[in-house]
């Protein structure tokens, strides 16, 4: 999820029991002009294997020369997105658009099959329009064409976030498919993933939005454990990422990011309302750490057992430009 699964967001999603996670979605226009900020997207690290990582583009050869440099990186899947209903994407011809103009879509993933050895998986949505079924004509064409799995989040991209994943479409592609399918779309819960699994015949499931400030559905999904999480736990991890995110993308950067995953963790009447509101005006990650532990003082030792439990820094380190790492 672009502005949201970063490093930190990919190793909690592993930790709570995700099986696979995928990077932000990257350019494939801004990896090959070199644009630092782009290229920062591809900073993983050796603990963060297997990762998927997500490219975005309507040039072929520039879309087969991006999946070269993300394996390089070390990606261990290369994930299209025919999915993004965002103007800015959609009017250069990428994202969910590629789902209007089959053939092109099929040469994008002709060409990224051919240029890696690596496995290329496909994300995408039902199709442009409400009630669309593009996905159904366009799905057997792209696996054709080189795609191992498909992902299939079963709203039009007019939908945008509105209404309801329909995944009866879901079903009717794997029918039609002979390899793993992916269902995408409002799954926030063990009852919810295993109605979505027993009605598509889908493979998996992938969750999104429940998983912003909450990885504790996952492991619910997963083992089927209690998915509420004490006060405790909730700033525990928080501070983690919050921490996290400052040594990924430096002070200034992670600050106004982090911002909506307050939101994120301490709602769901986790915390009052105006606790956020108190957090999102401080100035500093540690500012707000300190406000954390003073409303939760027990968060501290949890604290200490996650930081004891994380991967040697070694391994979470990259060899990037020192810029990248500061952030700017
Ligand atoms: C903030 C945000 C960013 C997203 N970015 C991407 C993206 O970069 N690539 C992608 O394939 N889907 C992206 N999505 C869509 C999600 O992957 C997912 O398909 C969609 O949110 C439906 O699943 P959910 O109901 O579990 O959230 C994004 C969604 C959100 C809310």
């Amino acid at each position: 999820m672009a502005g949201v699964s970063v490093q930190a967001f990919r190793r909690q999603g592993r930790r709570f029991g995700a099986g696979l996670v995928c990077s932000e979605m990257v350019s494939c226009s801004g990896l090959h002009h070199g644009n630092e900020r782009t290229l920062g997207y591809l900073r993983i690290a050796a603990d963060e294997h297997p990762l998927a990582v997500q490219i975005f583009g309507s040039e072929p050869e520039l879309m087969a020369e991006a999946a070269q440099m993300v394996v390089e990186a070390g990606a261990d899947i290369v994930d299209i997105n025919f999915g993004c209903p965002v103007r800015k994407v959609t009017k250069t011809g990428a994202g969910a658009t590629l789902l209007d103009d089959p053939d092109r879509a099929e040469r994008i993933v002709a060409a990224v099959a051919g240029a890696v050895d690596a496995p290329v998986s496909v994300k995408m949505r039902r199709g442009l329009e409400d009630g669309s079924r593009a996905c159904l004509a366009v799905g057997p064409r792209l696996v054709e064409a080189g795609a191992a799995t498909l992902t299939l989040h079963p709203r039009s991209a007019k939908q945008m976030y509105t209404g309801t994943a329909d995944h009866s479409v879901t079903a009717e592609l794997v029918e039609l498919v002979d390899v793993p399918v992916i269902a995408c779309g409002d799954v926030t819960s063990r009852a919810r993933a295993q109605a979505v699994l027993a009605s598509t015949g889908a493979a998996a499931v992938m969750v999104g939005r429940g998983a912003q400030g909450n990885p504790w559905v996952l492991r619910e999904i997963v083992d089927g454990d209690e998915p509420e999480p004490t006060r405790e736990e909730v700033v525990a991890e928080l501070i983690l990422f919050i921490r996290e995110t400052v040594r990924e993308m430096g002070e200034r950067r992670a600050s106004g990011f982090l911002k909506k995953f307050y939101g994120w963790y301490l709602g769901r009447g986790r915390f009052p309302r105006q606790f956020k509101q108190e957090l999102v005006v401080l100035a500093t990650t540690g500012e707000a750490i300190d406000r954390l532990l003073l409303a939760a003082p027990g968060a501290a030792a949890v604290l200490d057992r996650l930081e004891d439990e994380q991967p040697p820094v070694d391994d979470r380190l990259l060899e990037l430009p020192v810029s990248i790492y500061g952030g700017g």
